[in-house]
């Protein structure tokens, strides 16, 4: 007897500008197993860059320029819902998207839109994240997938990773190694959405069948005695 196979959850990115994360999700997509499709790439921007790699690899884009609505953020809102619901959308990650939403489309959407920051939330939240993190002194930095709540850049965490930050970091060079963190953790969370796996309890995103994670993380990284110890027994 033929099993049904579940059908794929049809992701909405929305991007406004070059789009390397909407791409590392159309390309994890491409996977037969993977549990979603992006079905439809939409920005405010007319020029952004993302949308020709979309159209690229097939994809449906639209525009919705949100200079037309001005301050009538509920007209812009409703085009993105018609957009939605003309492309039979189940899930939407802002991916990189420079609007902020009001609380009614969110709250239409919720747990059902995902969002990608670059710092490990709730630490700099807003822009200019990686200068932020460099004057801060932090030894650790990194992105954070999380679903999206009417205030910006909270709501449960789904997935975080981490990079050391080094001596010699830059702004440049320290986005680039989170950015190489975003192409890995936004397909993962948004397949474990996809599947059904993550629960909000209290608050939190708890997921389900997920490994005890027993990795520690330090930084700095010293060649010291009890390392020594630890390898050489
Ligand atoms: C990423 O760093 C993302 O975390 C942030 O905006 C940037 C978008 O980059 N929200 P891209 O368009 O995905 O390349």
């Amino acid at each position: 007897m033929a099993t049904e196979r579940s059908a794929k959850k049809r992701v909405a990115v929305l991007i406004s500008g070059r789009g390397s994360n909407m791409a590392a999700l159309i390309e994890a997509a491409t996977a037969p197993e993977y549990p979603a499709e992006i079905a439809l790439v939409l920005s405010n921007r007319p020029g952004a860059a993302g949308l020709a790699a979309a159209q690229a690899s097939g994809i449906a884009t639209a525009i919705v320029d949100h200079t037309r609505y001005g301050k009538d953020r509920e007209s812009f809102e409703r085009a993105l819902q018609h957009e939605f619901e003309a492309h039979r959308i189940d899930l939407v990650c802002l991916a990189g998207f420079m609007r902020l939403l009001t609380s009614r489309l969110v709250g239409r959407w919720q747990w059902r839109m995902l969002n990608i920051h670059p710092a490990l939330l709730p630490a700099f939240k807003g822009l200019d994240t990686h200068a932020r993190a460099l004057a801060a002194g932090v030894k650790i930095h990194g992105a954070s997938v999380h679903f999206v709540v009417p205030e910006m850049d909270s709501g449960p965490l789904i997935a975080q990773g981490a990079v050391a930050v080094r001596d010699n970091d830059d702004e440049k060079t320290l986005a680039a190694r989170v950015l190489a963190v975003e192409h890995r953790i936004y397909p993962l969370a948004l397949a474990l959405v996809a599947q059904g796996r993550v629960r909000i309890v209290d608050g939190r995103c708890v997921i389900d069948g997920a490994r005890e994670s027993a990795g520690t993380f330090i930084v700095p990284d010293m060649d010291d005695g009890r390392r020594r110890t630890e390898d050489g027994g």
